[in-house]
């Protein structure tokens, strides 16, 4: 029987309740499809760096390299900073595993309702966001800190290899779904970094794809008011971030939406984890939708060469949105996280 090691981060808050159901789930479909998961779980956390200083080991990295997939909750919890537990965990994670292309699935999903008025029913994109360079970059500094003529630069990084390989992953996608390629932009106020990623992107265009580029203020109202019309969107690393959320939101919630970081030459792990962070807010009453996690596991077996599985768990929780009311709060249910993944894995067995 084929076995995945899998290293396992809750981290803070609802990410330590939506993992247990991932990986009930995951054992449900190892089971039908002869896999096993073997998970080394590590406590790396906002509590880890008020207890201990850093989120994280010095050797962390060394320590999950190794690991077939890396499966995380959330991370962020009031009272660190979140440039502190974002820079001290998820950036390290993504950019020494070259995790470059962080890919967000966006479906309306029978059942939940979205927050719009318009039929959103036939809405089915995936947003490619940059995921190791652009905007999140660490050059830059401030200056003159106290003083009135006090300042902050922060400078943007676009590579022709970064934007090119995810580029190119963005048309491959759209090549193998319904063809069609939006690129986000805004040459029109960016004036350097945002013309080269156009002309990049219209260098990589390939036969089959029909692509188009809209600014990103634009792109976002048409997110709202056309989402169905979008089948792949590729975005750099800001603009990305931004899009998934209120696509997300757009398509029923944030509570429901996952992610992938991908390392596509497979030379490091790749990491899985739901769009949502830790919610502080409900942390701890054991009901976290975990629908974005149960889908990230989804992509994480996709990603481990066993499609048919991931499409089970993605055809179960669909099921048990479409035909029962069994749901959490936050879809407008009474479920808790247990009871709605129960009825999840009975479904795979
Ligand atoms: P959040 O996603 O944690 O919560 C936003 C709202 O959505 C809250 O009202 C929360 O209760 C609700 N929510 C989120 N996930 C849910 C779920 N699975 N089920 C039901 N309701 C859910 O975003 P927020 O409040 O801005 O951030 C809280 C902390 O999480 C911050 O420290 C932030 O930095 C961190 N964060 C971490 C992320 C990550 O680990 N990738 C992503 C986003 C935020
Ligand atoms: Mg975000």
């Amino acid at each position: 029987m084929r076995t995945h090691r899998i290293a396992l981060i809750p981290g803070d808050g609802i990410g330590a309740e939506v993992l247990p159901a991932a990986t009930a789930v995951l054992h449900a479909a190892g089971r039908r499809h002869g896999f096993t998961l073997a998970y080394d779980s590590f406590d790396w956390s906002c509590e880890r760096y008020l207890r201990e200083g850093a989120m994280m080991p010095a050797d962390g990295l060394e320590r999950i390299r190794h690991h077939d997939a890396i499966l995380l909750g959330a991370v962020g919890w009031p009272g660190v900073p979140d440039h502190v537990s974002l820079w001290g965990l998820l950036i390290p994670i993504r950019r020494t595993f070259r995790q470059y292309v962080n890919l967000r699935p966006i479906t309306v999903l029978d059942g939940v309702p979205g927050p719009l008025r318009t039929a959103t029913a036939d809405v089915d994109l995936v947003v490619v966001r940059e995921n190791v360079e652009g905007e999140y970059s660490e050059i830059g500094g401030r200056l003159n800190r106290g003083f009135p003529e006090e300042m902050a630069v922060q400078e943007s990084v676009f590579t022709r290899a970064g934007v090119t390989r995810v580029v190119d992953y963005a048309f491959d996608l759209a090549a193998r779904r319904r063809g069609v390629l939006t690129s986000a932009t805004k040459s029109n106020g960016i004036i350097h970094t945002m013309p080269f990623w156009d002309e990049i992107v219209a260098e990589r265009a390939r036969l089959g794809v029909t692509w188009s580029q809209e600014h990103i203020d634009a792109l976002a109202a048409k997110l709202v008011l056309h989402p169905e019309r979008f089948d792949v969107i590729v975005a750099s690393n800001l603009f990305g971030d931004i899009l998934s959320d209120l696509a997300a939101a757009v398509a029923g919630g944030i509570g429901v939406a996952p992610a992938a970081n991908l390392n596509p030459e497979r030379e490091f792990p790749s990491m899985f984890e739901p769009v949502h962070g830790s919610a502080p807010d409900i942390a701890g009453t054991g009901v976290a939708n975990p629908v974005g996690a149960i889908w990230s596991a989804a992509m994480m077996l996709d990603h481990l060469g066993h499609p048919e599985a991931g499409d089970e768990v993605r055809a179960a929780f669909r099921a048990v949105l479409a035909g029962t009311a069994i749901r959490t709060p936050d879809l407008g249910g009474r479920a808790t996280t247990g009871e709605f993944t129960r009825e999840v894995v009975q479904r795979l067995e």
